[in-house]
């Protein structure tokens, strides 16, 4: 049985094999597809929300066939309000469906169910702590307009400390030659120990700063991100009111920033936005955040397939 509940699970190897059938689907805009999944269940289990996870996952199976089924506010509208694990609510939907996708607030919550090895887990996202999925996806983006996945400087911006997306992603950046990484946040929001000490010991050069001016002219890749106010702060910072307009101020991305980078690099963000990309750089051509989006869909179709057949 197979699970994606981690990034480090994916081998530079199964990322090219499929990123090879990622590509298949998006140039045949997935028709042709149809009975590749026929007759099989998947059910999205999302106890937080969701706008792109959730609907691509959703898109993508029916365009594999799949039949779908949907809690998507698991936290209120599921038996979970009526003290119900989430064990238990694996253990049931093993005789349901084939693939469960799992957001959940709960770091591990994803790996833990994985572990009763009932039924495929994908992990939409848990808590603080991975977003496989998303990785993937941004891989595939940063290949698409790079036309490469060595030799990148990755700037990461924003909310490093509870940016599930970002964590992920380094795991995956980390395993192509040559690539190095900036993290620019503000000290409250500074990347975990955890991701630094796994750099260190995968000889990945990385840098920490706040000050994201400093980083224009040097970055391939800039990944944003939102603060994440619906989380506590892991370091326990309270940030006051006037901190936060600091914070607005210093990290929204504008055309001033923009127009000192480089001419090829390119600006992502998982979505949603909040102030971080100001809308005078949308129609940048370095803004790439809606493509970037819009290949969960051709992704998360090769994620459901290997998940299911291999
Ligand atoms: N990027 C992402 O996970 O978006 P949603 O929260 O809308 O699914």
């Amino acid at each position: 049985m197979r699970h994606i509940v981690r990034a480090q699970q994916f081998t530079p190897q199964l990322i090219e094999r499929l990123f090879h059938r990622t590509k298949q689907f998006k140039k045949t805009d997935g028709r042709g597809f149809e009975d590749t999944l026929r007759r099989r269940f998947i059910l999205n289990l999302f106890y937080e929300p969701s706008t792109r996870t959730r609907l691509s996952f959703d898109a993508a199976a029916r365009r594999l066939g799949m039949e779908v089924l949907s809690t998507e506010n698991a936290r209120e509208m599921s038996s979970a309000v009526k003290g119900e694990s989430l064990a238990d609510t694996i253990s049931y939907v093993t005789g349901l469906v084939d693939v469960a996708v799992v957001r959940h607030p709960q770091e591990g919550a994803a790996e833990e169910a994985a572990s009763r090895n009932e039924v495929s887990i994908v992990n939409g996202g848990d808590g603080t702590g991975q977003h496989p999925t998303q990785a993937f996806l941004d891989l595939f983006t940063i290949e698409e307009f790079m036309g490469r996945l060595t030799n990148i400087t990755l700037v990461c911006v924003g909310d490093l400390a509870r940016g599930r997306t970002v964590r992920s992603l380094v795991y995956l950046f980390a395993k192509y030659p040559g690539n190095s990484i900036i993290f620019v946040s503000p000290p409250e929001y500074r990347i975990g120990e955890d991701i630094k000490e796994y750099l260190t010991r995968h000889n990945v050069p990385f840098s920490e700063t706040s000050n994201l001016s400093e980083t224009l002219e040097y970055g391939d890749v800039f990944y944003c991100t939102r603060p994440q106010l619906e989380r506590p702060n892991p370091y326990g910072h309270v940030i006051c009111d006037e901190r936060m307009t600091e914070i607005r101020v210093e990290f929204t991305m504008r055309l001033v920033h923009v127009e000192r980078m480089k001419p090829t690099a390119i600006i992502l963000h998982p979505l949603p936005r909040t102030f971080e990309l100001h809308p005078e750089i949308d129609s940048n051509p370095r803004a790439k955040w809606f493509p970037q989006a819009h290949n969960g869909l051709w992704t998360r179709m090769s994620i459901l397939e290997y998940v299911c057949v291999g």
